[in-house]
């Protein structure tokens, strides 16, 4: 699938030709960046793994003749925050993925916390810092841009067997429609992709064994294509069948059901 020339030439009128991807070595990161790189677009590509950022780069240009600016960082470190923004700031970037991210799951009271606090940073708190400093970067910038958050099937409610992970893809949904609101009036569009399973590289790190996985492929363009357009996607026909399916669902009734699903996609963890 590629980008509609209809949707180039908006994002291009509306934003400009600069892009920007955090984690991009991999998965929905990855795909989103070869897809902007193949529509003509000029790419930021972040990861912490500089041979896979490398990688991209080199053939992001041999593909589609694509500049693209690789900077490696751990990104729920604040001084690579820090870097990474004073390294780009001379850039007009029009548009924003917040997209670099991790999963857990299992028993809470089994976990370490160690990497659940560092999942609360990365998933949270550096999305807060950097969208903060997008929005007002963009607010100066006469074509303005738009900010793409991250967000996650289970944002909707808790889910039992993932509880921290659910939790800051919740946070991550509450801030990016409450900031389609407020930063509609400085002209900065905000979207929330809420994806259900993909196969990335995300379920090995989050030890989840997924069923009925979406591929990136399958969301990268309908994202792409959102920008702009809604405030919230849940991209894939996959996604929308099990939210849809949930919306009458009572709250307390989605959490069971939710914590059955994370249980099946757990399971191998207490057999
Ligand atoms: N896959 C799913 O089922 C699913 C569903 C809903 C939402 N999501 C969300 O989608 C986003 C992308 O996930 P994905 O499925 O594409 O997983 P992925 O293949 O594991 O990609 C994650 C990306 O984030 C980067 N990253 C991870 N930790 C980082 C850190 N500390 N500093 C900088 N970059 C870091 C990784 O790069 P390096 O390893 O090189 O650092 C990689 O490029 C995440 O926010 C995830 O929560 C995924």
């Amino acid at each position: 699938m590629k980008i509609s020339q209809k949707t180039i030439k908006r994002l291009r009128k509306n934003y400009g030709e600069w892009v920007l991807i955090t984690g991009a070595t991999s998965g929905i990161g990855r795909e989103l960046a070869i897809k902007f790189g193949e529509a003509g677009f000029k790419l930021v590509i972040t990861g912490r793994r500089e041979k896979q950022l490398k990688k991209l780069s080199t053939q992001l240009f041999d593909d589609y003749g694509t500049e693209s600016i690789p900077i490696q960082g751990d990104l729920s470190n604040r001084k690579d925050i820090d870097t990474l923004l004073r390294e780009i700031d001379h850039l007009k970037i029009g548009i924003a993925i917040l997209n670099a991210g991790f999963g857990t799951s299992g028993k809470f009271i089994n976990s370490d916390i160690e990497q659940e606090m560092n999942m609360l940073e990365l998933n949270c708190k550096t999305v807060l810092i950097m969208a903060h400093y997008f929005a007002n970067k963009m607010k100066k910038q006469s074509k303005k841009g738009a900010i793409v958050f991250l967000s996650s099937m289970v944002a909707f409610q808790g889910v039992p067997n993932a509880a921290n992970y659910a939790a800051t893809k919740a946070y991550v949904q509450s801030l990016s429609e409450a900031l389609a609101l407020e930063l509609k009036n400085e002209g900065i569009d905000v979207l929330a992709a809420a994806p259900g399973p993909v196969a990335s590289g995300f379920a090995d790190r989050a030890n989840m064994k997924m069923d009925m996985s979406l591929r990136s492929e399958d969301i990268g363009v309908p994202i792409i294509q959102a920008i702009g357009r809604k405030s919230t996607i849940l991209p894939g026909i996959l996604t929308k069948v099990l939210v849809y399916n949930l919306r009458m669902t009572p709250r307390w009734g989605k959490i069971r059901i939710m914590g059955k699903v994370m249980g099946g996609f757990t399971k191998h963890q207490i057999n």
